[in-house]
């Protein structure tokens, strides 16, 4: 018999499908689906690529997989479908859908992005965690990216499904998201088989950057070079990518892309002098337990000595406080 996870992995694989002939082959979703792809600009290479589809608004997914002798357990268990007073319904339905892939191309899950403007629905929905998805060990966009990743020996980490598909649209293709939880180790750990470089691009928003400096900190305890940089405020990478070519994205991340410590002391500091002596004491010891997540010494040595100049501290005295929170984590 089939485990719980190959069932799963076919009912994926048959609902991937039916999502790209809706939104290929019917009215509906030529006219809803396909036309607001078409309206973000993404190309029929890219739709294809990234296997988008269109979940139709009545008689989606569940009445087609019922149909098709799939059992209602795993319906359930992939989160297509949910349990209501009359039956089964369909939880994705009347969205757009961009289905999550492993490294092997299998599809383990899906993001289902709304249509509606109306704030009070959520904008995406994403498929639970089950016998086959565990989300924190699976990055959106990696099997599309991995070869891109190694040829480049660099990462960037966005923020979103779209982020991803633009970047790559522009001809960017070593681009990764965390999608639907924020970053886990498990994910840094899968980045650093392909590089030890990532270059975190994130919205400007302040979600954005408190996500970034949780970023930072990971990537450091896996011992990988971090940089980041925000995208001026109100973009995302996608719809920069939308307004500049590819060379001007890379020239806009070149100029902007700050090693971790300028990246974090600019916004702890707003770029202002730290005349306020308490906050200036607060964000050094921010900054102290940043740079001690870095194992190794020598290069902890350097961007104490960096941030050190950068803050305008006698290094020796820096150095003294990251010790402190290195024999706080042992
Ligand atoms: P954003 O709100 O920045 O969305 O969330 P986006 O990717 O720019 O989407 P568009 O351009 O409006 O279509 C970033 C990511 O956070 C997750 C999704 O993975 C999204 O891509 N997210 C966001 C959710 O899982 N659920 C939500 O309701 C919102
Ligand atoms: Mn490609
Ligand atoms: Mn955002
Ligand atoms: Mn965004
Ligand atoms: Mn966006």
């Amino acid at each position: 018999a089939r485990s719980e996870r190959e069932s799963i992995a076919a009912l994926n694989r048959f609902a991937a499908d039916y999502f790209e002939d809706c939104l290929h082959q019917t009215e509906e979703g030529k006219n809803i689906g396909l036309s607001y792809f078409y309206e973000r600009e993404f190309t029929d290479a890219t739709i294809k690529e990234f296997n988008l589809g269109y979940n139709p608004e009545k008689d989606g997914i569940t009445q087609e997989a019922l149909k098709n002798q799939f059992n209602q357990k795993y319906l359930l268990a992939a989160g297509l479908s949910k349990e209501g007073r009359s039956g089964l319904y369909d939880f994705l339905r009347g969205r757009v859908i961009f289905p999550i892939h492993n490294l092997s191309g299998q599809v383990l899950g899906f993001g289902a992005r709304t249509l509606k403007a109306d704030k009070k629905i959520p904008k995406y929905l994403n498929s639970p965690e089950n016998e086959l998805y565990n989300k924190s060990k699976v990055l959106y966009g990696l099997y599309q990216a991995k070869n891109t990743i190694t040829k480049e020996d660099n990462c960037f980490l966005v923020e979103g499904y779209t982020d991803v598909i633009s970047l790559h649209q522009a001809g960017i293709k070593n681009v990764v998201a965390s999608s639907g939880t924020s970053l886990t180790k498990d994910q840094v750990k899968l980045i650093r088989r392909y590089t030890k470089n990532v270059t975190i691009l994130f919205d400007g928003d302040s979600a954005g950057i408190k996500a970034s400096f949780r970023g930072i900190d990971l990537f450091l305890q896996e011992d990988l070079a971090v940089k980041a940089c925000l995208f001026p405020d109100g973009e995302d990478p996608d719809s920069f990518a939308k307004k500049h070519a590819r060379e001007e994205v890379l020239d806009f991340i070149q100029d902007n892309a700050k090693d971790f410590v300028s990246f974090k002391a600019s916004i702890l500091t707003e770029g202002q002098e730290l005349n306020d002596p308490i906050k200036k004491v607060a964000v050094l010891r921010e900054m102290a337990e940043t740079i001690s997540q870095i194992s190794d010494p020598l290069a902890r040595n350097v961007y104490g000595k960096n941030c050190a100049g950068l803050l305008d501290i006698d290094e020796a005295v820096l150095l003294k406080e990251v010790n402190k929170y290195l024999r706080g984590k042992a």
